[in-house]
Order: C-alpha cells, then structure tokens, then sequence
C-alpha cells in the first residue's frame, strides 16, 4: 500500500482531476493540501462531467473518505454549493467520509471583494489574472496571522471578533483606495454563518484522521492543485497563485510527516497551456496555438476563459523534476496532437546571450528567453481508441520515449482521452 502525491508540472490543468479519479482505485483516502476553488479538475465518468473545485476527486468513489487539508483556503459557500450539487448527483456527501481540517482557513466575503479590487486596480501589464476567488486575499491574513480558521465557525463570538478586526483594515483600503463600499461587521458575520454553520459537522483532525487510515493499513493520495510554475515561491513570480504547489506541501498541507510519502507522479500535458497572465516562452499565435486550444478544449474549468497554448517546454519539466522529485510521469492529452505534421519541444532556452536548462531566476526572467526546439515527425492517427502501449504509432511512442529521456522520469501512465478507460498503463 504506497502513499501518492499527484501534482502539475506546468502551469495547472494538466489533467489532474482524471489521473487523481483514476488512481482512487487503489486508494482509500484522498486528500486536498493547498489552493482552494481556484483549481477546476475534470473528471469524465460516462457521459457525465464533474468538475471538482474544492472537494477532492476520489469523493465519485463510493465509500473512499475525501479530506481536505489545512494547507487548502475553504470558501464556505462554495463548498455548501458543491455538496449540495453532488448530493444531487447521487453522491454521498455525508462527514463520514468527507472531512475539512479544524486548521482550514476561510476565504471570507472581504478576500473576494479585494481580490477583484486589486486586479481591477492594476495597470494592465501588471495584472495577474487571478480567478477573483479571493485566494491570495486569504493567504495573505493566514500569513498576518488575523485569519479566520474553519474551527472558529463552531465558535461565533471569536468569528464575529476577528470579522470585525479584519474589516478595520480592509474598509480602509475599499473606501480609501479601491473606491468600494465599506463592508458591515454584521452583514459579514451572518452571510458566513449562513453557510458556515452547514460546515461544522465536517470539521475533524485532518492528520490524526490520515494517521489512523495507516494504522489499519490504508493507503493515502494527496491531491496537488495549479502546478509547479504556479508555485508562490518556484513558479514565474509574480504572476503565480499564492500557495507552494509542489510536492513537498502534501506533507506540510495535510499534517504529515514527509517520509510518508512514497510515490510522486508529475501529471504532464503533452504540450503546455497556461490561464492568466504571465510569461510562457513555448506560447503559440498562430494556426497550431488555434489548433491546440480547438482540438484541446482548453478553456477553463473555472473561469471559462480560453487558456494560452503551446509546444512542451522540457525546461519548465525539468525544473519541476528538480523540484518535486517525481518517481513517474503521467503523460496527458497526447491525443490532441494527433494531426500535426511536425511536432517540437524546447529543450533549452537563450538567455542573455548563453544557452541554459533551467528557467532563469530573476523576476520575469523567463519573458526574456528565447526556446531552443528539437522537431519531430507528428501522426495523423486518431489514437484515442489505443488501449495498449504496443498499439501506438511509432512517432506517438518516439515522442513518448523522448520525454522521458529529457526528463529522466519513467512515463508509467499516458492518457489519450478524458474517459477512465482511455489509459495506457507502462
Ligand atoms: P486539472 O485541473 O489538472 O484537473 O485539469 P482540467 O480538468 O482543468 O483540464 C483538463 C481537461 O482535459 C479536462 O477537460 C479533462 O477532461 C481533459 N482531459 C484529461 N486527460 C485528457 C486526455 O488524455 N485527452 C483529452 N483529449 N482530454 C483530456
Ligand atoms: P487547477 O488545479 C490553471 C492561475 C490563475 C492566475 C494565477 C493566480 O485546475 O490546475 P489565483 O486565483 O490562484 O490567485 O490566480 O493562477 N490558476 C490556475 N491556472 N489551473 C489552476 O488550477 C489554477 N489556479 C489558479 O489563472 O493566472
Ligand atoms: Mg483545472
């Protein structure tokens, strides 16, 4: 029974929701340890799509427990909305077996409110293109430390307090800088509760809950949210989300000890996208950008907005090997490049005149780069229907094969559909 940690190793929406779906078969707990309802993972069950904002993927999986972490920010609402939508669905949302941490902080109506004033506010090469849910608003008071944690909704007075505390600050800023309403103590207090007192019979010990599933012997998946360049610290600062993506915060955004953690799969997408602003050296305008983005679907799960797209960036997987450590690869979406005569990948990158393998360090160094490609031949097969890796086009396992030579990470899983049956196992 091995613990697994799922994450991205590009810039989020690499296919994570259905790999996660996928590998709950061999799971028993499944878990959320960063980011919030920012992330948006698909998960393709028949005809019907889900799309998981906030409640782990294994919860379409009868009877496996779905926790999600203190690392994760929680919008009350928007979790009071996904249950009651899965609920509708069939699916059992009771606290047996979904179970939010007591150390959880609370995206409050205020982080929203300045999430979008400060995007609003920016000039236009500055914006980040947040997905406005009051993400790094939330954060940020976790950090202040003046945030509000799941466990003060079973505590009103303490919630009312820091409610009114917080607001001292941030009226300033709506009224004095944001041109915004002031938001009441009151109003804020009651909207809270009003989905907040729905979310008490779900409070538990995230950790104690992980550590008595390996007493008796369970296995646990950590389910990563956005990817490695999305990362607060590692990724393309500042035009990144505000938690560490990476895979050494399974242990730290679940309370436990990083030496559980056994397997580390990096989900890759066979070419790379990217939602927002923010440098992306691979990026395409053209016709293939257009085809990519068609015959992908790329748009997002969250905000709807059409993601940039472009060749696979060996230098952004290298830095996310180098960073995450990982023990396999999940190729994803290789089935969207069917059709293409040539395909390429850059392989290095110029900058400031030398050729480098790594992405450069300085703040928005990697708007200065310029990519190195190798081209292969591409296929015209539709390879959607391959079920074994021997039934591939010779140029899809060249192309395959390539990627994990570059990157050193034996490809264990590739994807070549959104169903669940529409994988290769290696
Ligand atoms: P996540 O955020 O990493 O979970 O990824 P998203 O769900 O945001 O985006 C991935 C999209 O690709 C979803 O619409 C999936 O249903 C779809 N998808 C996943 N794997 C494959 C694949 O191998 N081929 C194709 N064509 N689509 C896939
Ligand atoms: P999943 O888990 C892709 C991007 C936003 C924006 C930046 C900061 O589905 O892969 P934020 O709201 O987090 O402050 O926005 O991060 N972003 C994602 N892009 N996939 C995601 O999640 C993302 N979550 C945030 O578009 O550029
Ligand atoms: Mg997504």
């Amino acid at each position: 029974m091995s613990n697994v940690v799922v994450m991205g190793a590009q810039w989020g929406d690499e296919g994570k929701g259905k790999i996660v779906d996928l590998l709950t078969r061999e799971s028993d707990v499944i878990v959320r340890f960063q980011g919030g309802n920012n992330a948006g993972h698909t998960v393709l069950v028949g005809e019907k799509q889900y799309i998981l904002h906030l409640i782990p993927s294994g919860i379409l999986h009868e009877g496996k427990k779905c926790l999600i972490g203190n690392g994760v920010v929680l919008d009350p609402e928007v979790f009071c909305r996904e249950i009651d939508s899965l609920r509708a669905q069939g699916v059992d949302m009771s606290p047996a077996r979904l179970m939010i941490s007591r150390k959880t902080h609370l995206i409050m109506p205020y982080h929203k409110v300045l999430d979008q004033a400060r995007e609003a506010h920016k000039c236009k090469d500055a914006k980040i293109g947040t997905t406005g849910r009051g993400i790094g608003p939330c954060y940020e008071d976790k950090s202040a430390r003046i945030g509000v944690r799941s466990a003060d909704l079973a505590m009103p007075e303490l919630l009312r307090s820091k409610i009114e505390a917080a607001l001292v600050e941030k009226n300033a800023l709506f009224t004095g800088l944001y041109g915004q309403q002031p938001l009441d103590a009151d109003a804020v207090f009651e909207e809270v509760m009003a989905h907040g007192a729905k979310l008490v019979p779900y409070l538990a010990d995230v950790s104690s809950e992980i550590h008595d599933a390996w007493a008796e012997g369970r296995s646990v998946l950590f389910e990563g949210a956005q990817g490695t360049h999305l990362d607060i610290d590692h990724g393309t600062y500042p035009f990144v989300t505000s938690s560490n993506t990476v895979s050494g915060n399974a242990a730290a955004g679940s309370g436990v000890p990083p030496t559980k953690l056994d397997r580390i799969i990096a989900i890759v997408k066979a070419y790379t996208t990217r939602v927002g602003a923010g440098p992306f050296p691979t990026e395409l305008d053209d016709a293939t950008g257009e085809y990519l983005q068609q015959k992908g679907h790329e748009f997002g799960a969250t905000t709807g907005r059409k993601r940039r797209c472009g060749w696979l960036d060996a230098v952004v997987l290298r830095e996310s090997v180098r960073l995450n450590g990982p023990t396999d690869i999940a190729l994803t979406k290789l089935d969207v490049l069917s059709g293409l005569k040539e395909i390429s990948i850059c392989t290095a990158y110029t900058y400031r005149g030398e050729q480098v393998a790594y992405p450069p360090q300085e703040q928005n160094g990697m708007a200065h780069v310029t990519p190195v490609y190798e081209t292969m031949p591409g296929w015209d097969d539709d390879i959607t229907g391959c079920t074994t890796w021997e039934s591939l086009p010779a140029p899809v396992k060249a192309y395959v094969l390539r990627i994990e030579e570059i990157t050193g990470v034996r490809i264990s899983l590739v994807s070549v559909g959104p169903e669940r049956d529409q994988t290769i196992r290696r």
